[in-house]
């Protein structure tokens, strides 16, 4: 069965902070399934087609240095509701209000370098995914601990 997917982005402070293992394992422990995964360094081209509804504001410029300033982790994950959840783990942007337990209210105290970006909708997942990702580096795999993970009798 194809669940939703949404995409998920460590950012360059998070890689060098040593970040990554401890991100990716909070979203696994959730039951979300990990389809796609690479490092790799964005250009301003892409930069700006990922920002581009920001583009005009006044952090904008400072954003796009900022992504491209080292590598990243781009991936791709599966579940129910995966979009949702996975902002929820996240936390929010503005780091006074992030919350203790997500992954922004733990370890992030700066609205630019706040270590991962992940969709805020299914409709921006869908673009987001095609920009980052071919159809072949998904894989395609059934999880193991599922029946785990979702009722179904
Ligand atoms: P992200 O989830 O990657 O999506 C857009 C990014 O813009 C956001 O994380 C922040 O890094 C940045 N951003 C959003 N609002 C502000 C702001 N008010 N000041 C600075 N950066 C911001």
């Amino acid at each position: 069965m194809e669940r939703e997917r949404t995409f998920v982005m460590i950012k360059p402070d998070g890689i060098q902070r040593g970040l990554a293992g401890k991100i990716i394992s909070r979203i696994e422990r959730k039951g979300l399934k990990l389809v796609a995964l690479k490092m790799m360094r964005m250009d301003k081209a892409l930069a700006e087609k990922h920002y581009a509804v920001h583009h005009g504001k006044p952090f904008y410029d400072r954003l796009i240095n900022f992504i491209t300033s080292g590598p990243v982790i781009a991936s791709i994950w599966e579940g129910d509701n995966v979009a949702a959840i996975v902002r929820k783990l996240v936390g929010a942007t503005s780091p006074d209000t992030a919350e203790p337990g997500s992954i922004r209210g733990d370890f992030v105290i700066s609205t630019t370098l706040n270590t991962i970006h992940a969709s805020d909708s299914k409709e921006s997942a869908a673009f987001e995914i095609n920009l980052f990702f071919k159809e072949e580096e998904i894989q395609d795999y059934s999880l193991c601990l599922e029946p785990w993970f979702y009722y179904s009798a």
